[in-house]
């Protein structure tokens, strides 16, 4: 049996990254509140997941720790000011306005991009025969969706997932010096390309296309309050990374589950109406967000029984919470007709994910429409796995589809 006494999230290493399933079910068993040698806890059961997530004591802030984590640096500004890592009030005024781009009006404009988006992309799929899932097909579609929610011009959008990696890479548990100044240097070069479109779309506000985002953002007021430069430059950033990263995640990571599954490939093939309930397994077998965190602001009392004093410093595993056996029935099976499903990918609470409904809009159409198109599907190849524990997704992952 593994031995999890002495598990430490912020002493982890690549093979847990690479196969963390079994240390998050013997935690879960084990030691379900687990205790970190710093005095954060790190929570593996769903109960007390979606527990921690629902209470308004449990606070998103990060300022203390991110100041304690980076010191004073651009990386420290941007995720200081996103409004994943605030609370109310700064944080619902965020919110508020970037919820404006994800109405049912403007997501249903935004199914018939996509489907023009993927089917283009599926040519080049099929002239290639031989590609690179991520890079080829998974990046493009969410990259050029949210490129065209802020107004990214086509010359940027290759330099996306470079700078989000480098972003969001710091905000593993355990972040060697070369990533926190590759970390920093994104937040600037990134940061004065969005300003510098931002100054431009507060010139040309009637230049703005339909469905743009960035445009609420700007002009947008909630209370009486409007974003300043810094706030909107920051979410923007955000916004960008939380659009493109963990969507490429969700169909990367989709992809390579079912060349491991090839009984489920086979079931999509034979019943395309499964492509709702696939996704959704996808999220939850291979969640692209693994990993969340909460500060306790008030005194907490877990499901499992344990009380948490405020001030804990908490660690969701939204991983650990989506194979719970307490919940899903025998949850290391990856079952494409998995109904109920009640994972946590997108979380719940006050920061649940604004983007699930385009995320999965997404999913169904550029899996679906693959399957559809290329039901020959082969590895081509060695995958390259991000090496990140907080999110969890490949570099590369050479296929061929003929
Ligand atoms: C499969 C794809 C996605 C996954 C798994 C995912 C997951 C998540 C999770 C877990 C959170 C909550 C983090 C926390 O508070 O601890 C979150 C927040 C958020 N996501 Fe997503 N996301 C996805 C796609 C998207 C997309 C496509 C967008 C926008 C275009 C988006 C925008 C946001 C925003 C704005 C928040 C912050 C909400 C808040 O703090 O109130 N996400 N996402």
């Amino acid at each position: 049996m593994l031995d999890v006494a002495g598990f430490d999230l912020n002493a982890i290493d690549s093979a847990f990254i690479e196969a963390p399933y079994t240390t998050l079910a013997e935690l879960r068993r084990s030691s379900p509140v687990h205790r970190n040698p710093d005095g954060s806890v790190y929570l593996t059961r769903h109960d007390d997941c979606l527990a921690t997530y629902r209470s308004r004591d449990m606070l998103s802030d990060k300022a203390e720790a991110f100041g304690a984590k980076f010191g004073e640096c651009p990386l420290k500004v941007h995720h200081t000011t996103s409004l994943i890592f605030n609370d109310p009030p700064y944080h619902t005024v965020v919110r508020k306005l970037i919820a404006e781009a994800f109405t049912p009006r403007k997501l249903a404009e935004m199914e018939r991009l996509i489907e023009r988006i993927v089917n283009r992309l599926l040519d080049r799929v099929e002239d290639l025969g031989e590609l690179d899932l991520i890079a080829d097909f998974a990046m493009m579609l969410p990259t050029e969706i949210i490129s065209f929610m802020l107004g990214v011009p086509e010359a940027y959008r290759a330099k996306l997932r470079g700078y989000s990696i480098a972003i969001l890479g710091a905000l593993d548990p355990v972040v060697p010096q070369a990533r926190m100044e590759a970390g920093n240097r994104a937040v600037e070069e990134f940061g004065a390309i969005l300003s510098d479109l931002i100054d431009h779309r507060r010139c040309n506000p009637d230049a703005a296309g339909e469905g743009e985002v960035l445009e609420a953002l700007i002009f947008g007021e909630y209370n009486g309050r409007r974003l300043t430069q810094e706030e909107l430059v920051q979410n923007c950033i955000f916004l960008l990374n939380a659009g493109h990263e963990t969507t490429t995640s969700l169909v990367g990571n989709a992809i390579a589950t079912f060349l491991d599954h090839p009984d489920q490939h086979r079931r999509l093939l034979d019943d395309p109406s499964l492509i709702g309930t696939a996704v959704e397994e996808c999220l939850r077998f291979e969640s692209p967000l693994q990993i969340g965190n909460r500060l306790a602001g008030e005194e907490i009392v877990l499901p499992s029984g344990m009380t948490l004093p405020k001030g804990t410093y908490i660690h969701t595993s939204i991983a650990g919470a989506n194979r719970d056996p307490a919940v899903f029935d025998d949850p290391d099976r990856f079952d494409i007709a998995r109904k109920p499903n009640p994972h946590i990918a997108f979380i719940t609470g006050i920061h649940v994910c604004l983007g699930a409904s385009l995320a999965r809009m997404e999913g169904k159409i550029a899996l679906g429409r693959f399957f559809e198109r290329f039901p020959k599907l082969a590895a081509d190849g060695p995958r390259e796995r991000l090496g990140l524990a907080r999110f969890r997704g490949y570099t590369s992952l050479p296929i061929r589809v003929r």
